[in-house]
């Protein structure tokens, strides 16, 4: 088979290594990629965003499947361009990657279907925002862009005045774009986060593993937002009751509302979840795999992955056993120092063939380029490597972690060294 997978970070480099690993592959693309996916796989310089090009690439090469790693493009549509195209391709339609498209949308949803999640009302205009604000908030409370923000568009506020001024800048500064046309004002909630990733083909849905993220940029969770600076999985907090719960309420209620409303889900559905003092409850839907959840999930993965994405595109996953190494794994993101604001690119990267031949440790590259002697590996974004060991233990594989975090250099190198420090609590 030819594979093309669509994206450019650790998640699509994740990806290439477990299709890789599969005897029915004989050659992989990637568009874009990156210098990592380009050591497993072909890289081809064609954007996520270029639907045309894509599509074009993949009648020219007979491409086999097509796998979309990012939200941006599931969200436009680039699989119903594929499909259309009569090319096989795995994610969400247009019309079920709006579970992650717009939040508005997901909120009215689990609403419907009685799916627990936090109290929200939706907004089409700041004045109303604001009104809701002043006659109805409690403090905190949570502010949300209705559309993709980088996972940034999730504003926390303590008092009426954050909260008028997060309203301005979501709907009339439009800080997150068009992402900001229409928000969601809802209940701030406490408890721990917990993500959980799945495979779905409509019907039938099977579980991954869970894991923690950490998003903030700042050890001891400071600083700002960024899209994960790290994790570990499976989480210990994510106990049977949970898992139980989450069976019996959220899983399969989801993926049946979404067939429900004429919406098939086929793909992946990253599942957000806050385990608060009253249940588990939804904070968010993906539909896709998290970045870098899938490279703390998919090196477990005991299946060939094209037997697994094949069923979900068939709808025959009820027929597949998902079977996952009984190992425990930490991956801890090495950025560059300043991100997400402003940092410097195009750095060159020493160390990375101490990650070669050593099973347990693996180097997802995120932003990562060849330099023109087309040898040295330079920097080229924010998030640069992600870096992951699998440990009989989640301390084991922290340390292992955080030991290979020592075998790459970069001049900017920056880390958080706390991740996974939850587990010391669990
Ligand atoms: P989201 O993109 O919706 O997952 O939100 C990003 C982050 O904001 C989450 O990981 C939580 O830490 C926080 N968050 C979102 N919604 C809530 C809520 N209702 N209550 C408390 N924290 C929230
Ligand atoms: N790590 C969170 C995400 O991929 O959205």
């Amino acid at each position: 088979m030819k594979v093309l997978i669509v994206g450019s970070g650790g998640r699509e480099h994740a990806i290439a290594y477990s299709v890789a690993k599969s005897e029915r592959v004989d050659k992989i693309y990637c568009a874009p990629g990156n210098a990592g996916i380009g050591t497993i796989a072909e890289c081809v310089a064609i954007g996520a965003m270029e639907f045309d090009k894509i599509a074009a690439f993949a009648k020219e090469k007979e491409i086999d499947l097509v796998i979309v790693g990012m939200d941006d493009p599931l969200v436009g549509g680039l699989v119903d361009v594929l499909e259309a195209e009569g090319i096989r391709t795995f994610g969400p339609r247009k019309n079920a990657a709006i579970l992650e498209g717009s939040k508005a949308f997901s909120k009215d949803l689990m609403k419907k279907y009685n799916i627990p999640t936090a109290a929200y009302e939706n907004f089409d205009s700041a004045e109303e925002a604001i009104e809701y604000l002043h006659t109805k908030a409690k403090f905190p409370i949570v502010l949300k862009a209705d559309g993709l923000a980088l996972g940034k568009g999730v504003l926390i506020c303590n008092t009426l005045e954050e909260a008028e001024d997060g309203v301005c800048s979501i709907m009339t500064d439009k800080k997150f774009g068009t992402a900001g046309n229409r928000m969601v004002i809802e209940e701030f909630m406490t408890g721990r986060e917990v993500s959980v990733l799945s495979f779905v083909d409509g019907k039938t849905i099977r579980i991954m593993s869970s894991a923690q993220d950490h998003k903030r940029a700042k050890d001891g969770d400071q600083g700002l937002n960024t899209g994960g600076m790290g994790n570990f999985s499976p989480s210990p907090f994510y106990t049977e009751e949970v898992d139980a719960f989450c069976k019996q309420y959220i899983y399969q209620a989801t993926v049946d509302a979404m067939a429900a409303e004429g919406r098939p889900f086929k793909g992946v559905i990253f599942f957000g979840l806050m385990l608060t003092p009253d249940g588990p409850r939804v904070l968010e839907y993906n539909a896709r795999f998290g970045d870098p959840e899938a490279q703390v999930v998919l090196p477990r993965l005991k299946n060939d992955i094209i037997d697994v994405i094949d069923a979900c595109i068939d709808g025959t996953l009820d027929q597949i056993n998902l079977q996952f190494d009984d190992k425990a794994t930490v991956c801890v993101v090495l950025a560059s120092d300043g991100y997400p604001l402003k940092y410097d690119k195009g750095l060159p990267i020493s160390g990375l063939e101490n990650f070669e031949g050593k099973d347990d440790y693996f180097c997802f590259h995120a932003g990562t380029k060849l330099a023109e002697d087309g040898k040295t590996f330079l920097t080229n974004g924010g998030r640069v490597l992600g870096v992951t060991a699998n440990g009989a233990t989640l301390k084991e594989a922290r340390a292992k972690a955080y030991e290979a975090t020592g075998w790459v250099e970069f001049a900017n190198k920056y880390m958080r060294t706390d991740i996974g420090k939850a587990i010391d609590e669990a």
